[in-house]
């Protein structure tokens, strides 16, 4: 049925994003390809990198490790599966895709699907606005490996630096507004192209660096330690708060639950298998936050650190390494400079839908961009303030002894990977699982074997529900009576 809605001309705007002229019959393959760039570009980032070990150290290791791999297949990859089966059906942002098909499949109008879709835009721009602020310390880390180097860094050096950045309010906001800035300059100007290539020598070169940096970590930390900590799970660990973290951990490294990833189906040539598309975006992040864990636990073992150390895990352990490595500084420049550049293809995927839905409602694209990264700006104060004056606030301590300690940074990421990207998983499969009818699942999914698109419908109607549902109710029955 629309087979050819791929065509520039049937985009609602023809100046916006969804001017995919590559992907039309000529180009098939660089288009598939170029829809796995971008989608590993938004997957893989800080979420892998610095979220990943902190959680994993904070939640006990193996277990959460172990929970996190299961709903990640399990429930997290159908969900993007989800995500980019509406995207590619609407070819809008998320809003228009999810109102424009609710109207076509349940005959009213998909207002509320419409405003689903903007909630999921509006906290797109809340996980911004830490984002932005944690991908600012990368920058002020790349820095200081420029200009002083890492060599003063053993663990208490290392402590110090991290404590003396988070208490400088006007360090911390340059750095965020500096990542900002230069993630705007690239949405504005639109150069999906130029990500679509940088990507293409970034992440090889991004691999060699992990690959590099856990050779040394295995090799010269304590890589048992490490090993059994990470993989050996210990189910006497077993609560909902860790499988909780787990589940809200895989939702965020593959950055579903707030439809955001529709913004990229439409990059998918129809007869792309979305399904193959989607596993090898979703095996690629897994590699890189089990390879971040490889480089960082050894380290975090050997120097007697703390794996519960909280969000400023790699930013104490790494330069650790980078003091004791030859070549030390050249490699933790590079690491740092990369990792904030996996930051930056991040955060554009998560203002591409806020853009593109305002320039379907006629804002400018210039405008919408500067609409976008003012208020993750203005939002991420509240981040930037959590490190230094408001770090005895504590917006959760009505919620029990768990989250007794959490600042209100701390407080917005717990409520993300707790609430909100579970509640909107769960719309998700509602949507593709029980609005869409079933020809429409099986169209999309027409490149895979027919018991790929049953799976698919299994998962979304059925365990994907069951399992998230059961997770929030206990995790929130378990904080209101804690
Ligand atoms: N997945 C990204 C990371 O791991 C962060 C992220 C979460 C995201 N949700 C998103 C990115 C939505 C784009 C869209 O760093």
């Amino acid at each position: 049925m629309n087979n050819d809605h791929v065509s520039t001309d049937e985009t609602p705007s023809g100046n916006g994003p969804y001017r995919h002229d590559e992907s039309d019959g000529g180009h098939r393959f660089s288009s598939r390809f170029a829809f796995v760039l971008v989608a590993i570009g938004a997957a893989v980032g800080l979420g892998n990198v610095w979220k990943f070990p902190y959680l994993a150290g904070e939640n006990g290791g193996a277990l959460f490790v172990l929970l996190y791999l299961v709903f990640l297949v399990a429930i997290a990859l159908p969900i993007l599966i989800a995500e980019v089966l509406i995207g590619r059906r609407g070819h809008v942002s998320p809003p228009h895709a999810l109102m424009r098909q609710a109207a076509e499949f349940t005959g009213r109008t998909g207002r509320g699907w419409y405003v689903i879709g903007i909630a999921g835009l509006f906290f797109g721009l809340v996980i911004m606005s830490f984002y932005s602020v944690v991908s600012g310390w990368t920058f002020d880390y790349m820095w200081t490996g420029v200009t002083q180097g890492f060599g003063a860094f053993d663990p208490d050096h290392s402590r110090g630096h991290l404590a003396a950045l988070q208490a400088s309010v006007p360090r911390l906001l340059a750095m965020q507004g500096l990542f900002i800035l230069l993630t705007v300059t690239i949405v504005a100007l639109g150069v999906r192209r130029g990500i679509e290539a940088a990507m293409r020598w970034m992440m090889p070169v991004m691999g060699v660096l992990m690959i590099g940096l856990v050779a040394y970590a295995l090799i010269t930390g304590a890589s048992g330690r490490a090993l059994s900590y990470l993989f050996s799970p210990d189910w006497s660990k077993l609560t909902v708060p860790v499988a909780a973290a787990a589940l809200g951990q895989a939702f965020f490294t593959l950055s579903v639950g707030l439809g955001g990833m529709m913004t990229y189906g439409a990059y998918l040539p129809d007869r792309a298998s979305i399904v193959r598309a989607c596993t090898t975006v979703a095996l690629t992040d897994t590699m890189v936050a089990l390879l971040a864990g490889l480089a960082i636990f050894p380290i975090v073992f050997a120097e007697g650190l703390d794996p519960a150390g909280g969000p400023g895990l790699i930013f104490v352990t790494l330069p650790v390494a980078f003091a004791g490595m030859p070549g030390g500084d050249l490699f933790g420049v590079t690491f740092f400079a990369f990792l904030f550049l996996a930051a930056i293809t991040s955060a554009i995927a998560l203002y591409e839908p806020v853009i593109a839905w305002l320039e379907e409602r006629g804002i400018r694209r210039l405008h919408g961009t500067l609409i976008a990264a003012g208020s993750s700006w203005l939002l991420g104060i509240v981040t930037v303030l959590s490190f230094n004056f408001w770090k005895d606030i504590h917006p959760l301590a009505w919620a029990g002894e768990r989250f007794a300690a959490a600042t209100p940074f701390m407080a917005i990421t717990l409520g993300l990977d707790n609430l909100v990207l579970p509640v909107g998983a769960l719309l998700i499969a509602w949507f593709a699982g029980r609005l869409l009818p079933e020809p429409a699942v099986v169209e999309q999914l027409s490149a895979d074997p027919r018991r790929v698109a049953r799976l698919f419908r299994l998962a979304v109607r059925w365990w994907a529900p069951i399992g998230i549902g059961a997770l929030l109710v206990f995790n929130l029955t378990g904080i209101t009576a804690g």
